[in-house]
């Protein structure tokens, strides 16, 4: 394999029109820390860029629903997200933003080195344009009929109903989804990419020459090719992008997905002015760009197709390791319905606790399929994993150490085969561990690092020093001494994965700086230094805070189902007279329980000013805690005739509203009133 002197790894910049999520952490930033961690402890020189992508159709639609301008809504999330990112320990070098002036410069000068070139075709189209915006309309600007299966709330790229994917000229009775005008056609001038000029190159760079990318790229990519590439408009009609830097292109911008990668050589070049150019055009760097699995033919196709028309020495990528996606609690993660857990939320609510949440989404990375987050899995792996393994061990040797040693690194005495053998071991998982993570594949290079705690504790289990003690204490020393230096191997290879513990780890055992090539050497904490009071590394997650979370789902979801609700259609119409023969009064409850034997109803014993009734109500299921309706007052008809029910007499009916999840909730008074009042 080639060795180069570099690699400069880059991140999917995530839209600045939301905060990011579990989904975008389990993806992209997580694994590419990951591996930028491990090439720094290996000393080899790395730089991770990342930032915001900040233009885009969904920033404006945002911004037009919120009444502010893009840039509000693109300050807000630049902020959450960068903050976020940076107390989740991810290690950019640089966080910037497309937004940048250097952006703006930089994606302005692609342009036209590529326009002077003659590396663009231009066409006329004719194109939808709503008079009273004044705008031409990108594709979710428009709603009209599908012209296929007739739904009436098609969008102008696609039909949501039939899945048929649409140009917004192909809708029947279009309209402005911004003014609701019907819009004219239009005239407009775009400049295209011709992907189909770069075929044979890029057909020849990935499926001859990197055949050892993940088969979700790789077979992507020839899909892709097999189909033919087409040209792609890199222009918009939009008043939010980068401008197209032409005379006569006034009033467009830069496509998003022609300014957004550009964003890379952007930070790189605000991280270093004078020398950004060795990382992108030297041969001996390697490129690496982690993405998400909607991202491939951007980072394979098109983006690499804009480095070979602008030439200049610009590389390609070694690799882009993208993953699948990561749902929650079985349902795909989604934005728009709430569904997701939000970073910044989690960093909120969990303080402290980043590493758990970095471990758990690497043990579960969607790395060749998609894969399910459920916070069961997030809570066993917190308790049974890192605070029962890895925590454990770590506890018993420095508590050991402080109990028989005063917390001094005991001198070894003879290794004997217990010690040989749990060295030896650790040995093959670092050979292990190092290929994984060279290989990408963190989820099986974490489940390495954690043998390595397994092994630590097989070992104390085997020697058991706390009973040795009582026969031979020289021979403690050799253990304890032995399961030090295991506990600084698990400082250097969890530092990838659960940094902050590794960070308090190794100034607890004195080691002030943790490379690779250490870990596994045998003397990495010194007889005689003296360790620090063990503290715990890793805390129990407790039942309510995980009970806590699934009720923010649940709530979620309920909050979905109400914003979809579509009220039943009005009945018929009736008449007042007919009305009043209903006796409608209010009463207030005196008493409420359960009816034995039955699931769904509950007796109420009301005050109705006339000497109490009780009525029974089918609404058991959504009162769960019956005596909360004590002390209410409620409405309910008071002229049914009684009727009996499981042996006990109701004398009326309680009114309740119909919520849009169907669950029941009884109507009363907005003040109280005299037991007894009409209502009518
Ligand atoms: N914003 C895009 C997304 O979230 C990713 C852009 S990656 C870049 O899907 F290459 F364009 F920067
Ligand atoms: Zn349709």
């Amino acid at each position: 394999m080639k060795q180069y002197k570099r690699t400069l790894i880059t991140t999917a910049l995530p839209y600045a029109n939301g905060p990011v999520h579990i989904g975008h952490l389990a993806g992209v930033y997580v694994p590419a820390d990951i591996y930028a961690r491990y090439l720094r402890l290996q000393g080899r020189p790395v730089t991770m860029v990342g930032g915001s992508d900040e233009h885009g159709v969904p920033i404006t639609i945002k911004a037009k629903k919120e009444g502010v301008t893009p840039q509000d809504v693109v300050d807000r999330y630049h902020s959450i997200i960068k903050d976020s990112f940076k107390e989740l320990g991810i290690s950019f070098d640089i966080y910037s933003r497309t937004t940048s002036s250097i952006h703006a410069a930089t994606a302005s000068e692609f342009f036209s080195r590529l326009h002077d070139k003659g590396e663009f075709i231009e066409q006329t189209s004719t194109q939808l344009y709503d008079p009273e915006a004044h705008m031409f309309l990108a594709d979710r600007y428009v709603t009209g009929e599908c012209p296929h299966c007739h739904s009436p709330r098609a969008y102008g790229d696609q039909c949501e109903a039939c899945g048929t994917s649409l140009n917004a000229t192909d809708l029947i009775d279009p309209k402005s989804a911004l003014s609701g005008a019907t819009p004219e056609l239009r005239q407009t001038k775009h400049w295209f990419l011709p992907l189909d000029r770069f075929q044979e190159r890029l057909s020849r760079w990935i499926l001859e020459g990197h055949k050892e990318w993940r088969p979700n790229v790789y077979g992507q990519c020839k899909s892709w090719l097999d189909l033919g590439l087409q040209p792609r408009a890199v222009t918009r009609d939009l008043d939010w992008g980068v401008p197209v830097p032409l005379k006569e292109a006034e009033g467009k911008v830069l496509y998003v997905w022609f300014d957004a990668p550009i964003g890379y050589i952007s930070n790189t070049k605000e991280l270093y002015p004078d020398s950004w150019e060795t990382w992108w055009k030297d041969p001996e760097t390697r490129i690496i760009n982690f993405i998400g699995k909607d991202n491939i033919v951007f980072h394979c196709i098109v983006f690499p197709a804009m480095l070979m028309a602008y030439g200049d020495g610009f590389q390609l990528p070694d690799n882009v390791p993208s993953n699948e996606f990561l749902n929650l609690e079985g349902d795909k993660i989604s934005t728009s319905r709430n569904w997701a857990v939000w970073l910044h939320e989690y960093l909120r609510e969990f303080p402290g606790k980043q590493d758990t949440l970095r471990y758990v989404l690497t043990a579960n990375a969607p790395e060749t399929k998609d894969n399910d987050f459920t916070w069961a899995d997030f809570q066993t792996r917190n308790n049974s994993e890192l605070v029962a393994i890895l925590g454990n061990f770590i506890n018993r040797a420095t508590v050991l150490t402080h109990k028989y040693y005063g917390g001094s690194v005991p001198v070894p005495g003879e290794m004997l085969d217990a010690e040989k053998a749990v060295f030896d071991e650790i040995d093959e998982i670092k050979k292990r561990l190092t290929e994984q993570l060279e290989g990408f594949h963190f989820r099986d290079a974490l489940r390495e690092a954690m043998n390595i705690a397994r092994a630590g504790n097989k070992y104390l289990q085997e020697t058991e020093p706390w009973k040795v003690w009582k026969t031979d204490q020289s021979r403690v020393a050799t253990i304890l001494y032995t399961a030090l230096q295991i506990c600084a191997d698990i400082a250097i290879a969890f530092e990838p994965f659960t940094p902050f513990m590794s960070d308090r780890l190794s100034r607890q055992l004195g080691i002030s700086q943790l490379c690779w090539a250490k870990l596994g050497t045998r003397d990495l904490v010194k007889s005689g230094t003296v360790i620090a009071q063990p503290e715990l590394l890793f805390e129990k997650i407790e039942d309510h805070a995980i009970a806590a979370q699934l009720a923010k789902l649940e709530e979620a979801k309920r909050q979905n189902i109400i914003n979809s609700y579509e009220p039943a259609a009005v009945k018929e119409s009736t008449s007042f007279e007919d009305f009043e023969k209903t006796d409608i009064r209010v009463g207030t409850v005196t008493a409420c329980s359960k009816v034995k034997k039955s699931n769904r109803l509950l007796q109420l014993s009301i005050d109705d000013g006339m000497g109490g009734r009780t009525i029974l109500s089918g609404i058991a299921q959504s009162y769960p805690n019956p005596e909360e309706l004590v002390g209410k007052q409620v409405c309910f008809i008071a002229n049914f005739p009684p009727r009996k029910m499981m042996g006990i007499e109701s004398q009326g009916m309680v009114l309740s509203a119909v919520d849009a999840d169907g669950r029941l909730v009884v109507v009363g008074p907005t003040a109280p009133v005299a037991p007894g009042a009409s209502v009518g």
